[in-house]
């Protein structure tokens, strides 16, 4: 069994610029994959400010952040991932848009790579089909901001090997992080427990319960959390958490689970949270 000690990141949004900088930052060079130019300029812009606020925080050295930089490579070339030991699946939460990049990445992969989704609701076995050796196939759930979120939820298939496993942990482990295993079913164990509270507190706004300002200061200054659950639902996106839901409430057919019709609304009237300006909360100043 081989150390991973290379990696290709499979789309280049928050997440996967996210996961990249982590892998660069524990020493590992990191190939990250994407269709077109304007979306890897935006991934390098958003690596760097995250270097640089990592620096800013006394996290880094500012030679670290330099070198970090340096071993991660921005490319549209799908070959150039074919070296990688690990090869991390990060593209929006699609189940046909991941499971097209899923074949692609079968295409090119080489013949003892672990290859991983980072997909928080779409079953890992579904996934692992479009790739010639499911053993080899497994979740690894990133959290956000993956730069400084210390988890990551192993997801183990029906068919994930023993050594995929180990490779999987020992890389968490080297990325300075902690992994936790879980099966292979919706939300794993993180999103179960985080989206029937964070629907809560949806759903409180939407009856008109109490204020966002008073649902969110409940929970930071009551219980503290580092966001209040409406600030933490604008800071995941919207979108993202409607597809959870949908997913969870798929799965299990129970009412905590059911995406509130607020979120339906929202999502549908492009308030996604942070990343398009507005949410529960304005963002464009
Ligand atoms: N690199 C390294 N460290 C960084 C950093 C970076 N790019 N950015 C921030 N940090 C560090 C800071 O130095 C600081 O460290 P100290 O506490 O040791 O000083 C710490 O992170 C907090 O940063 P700030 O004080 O600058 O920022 P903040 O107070 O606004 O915190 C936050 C930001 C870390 C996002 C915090 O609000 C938080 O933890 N929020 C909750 C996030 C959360 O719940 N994420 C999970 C979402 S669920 C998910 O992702 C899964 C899914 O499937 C939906």
């Amino acid at each position: 069994m081989s150390d991973i000690e290379s990696v290709a990141v499979v789309g280049a949004g928050f997440m996967g610029t996210g996961i990249a900088e982590a892998v660069a930052v524990a020493g590992m060079p990191v190939v990250v994959r994407d269709v077109d130019d304007a979306s890897l300029g935006r991934a390098g812009e958003r690596i760097d400010a995250s270097l640089a606020r990592a620096v800013r925080g006394g996290k880094l050295e500012a030679s670290e952040a330099t070198a970090a930089r340096e071993r991660i490579e921005l490319t549209t070339r799908l070959e150039s991932i074919g070296e990688a030991d690990l090869v991390v699946e990060a593209v929006p939460e699609d189940e046909q848009l991941k499971l097209r990049v899923m074949g692609s990445i079968a295409e090119v992969v080489s013949d003892d790579a672990v290859v991983a989704s980072n997909t928080s609701s779409i079953p890992i076995a579904e996934l692992a089909q479009a790739i010639p050796a499911p053993e080899r196939v497994l979740g690894l759930h990133f959290f956000s901001p993956v730069p400084v979120m210390m988890l990551v939820e192993v997801v183990v298939a029906l068919d994930t090997s023993e050594s995929t496993i180990d490779r999987a942990k020992q890389f968490v482990h080297k990325l300075g992080k902690r992994p936790i295993e879980t099966k292979d079913r919706s939300g794993f164990i993180v999103n179960m427990l985080l989206v029937p509270y964070l629907m809560a507190a949806v759903r409180m706004y939407e009856e008109g319960f109490a204020s966002r300002e008073d649902i969110d200061n409940g929970m930071k200054l009551g219980c503290g959390h580092p966001m209040g659950p409406l600030t933490l639902c604008d800071f995941i996106g919207l979108d993202v958490l409607y597809a959870v839901c949908d997913s969870l409430y798929e799965e299990f057919k129970r009412d905590e689970y059911a995406p509130p019709p607020l979120m339906k609304r929202m999502v549908a009237s492009g308030r996604l949270g942070r990343k398009s300006g507005r949410g529960f909360y304005d963002y464009s100043s």
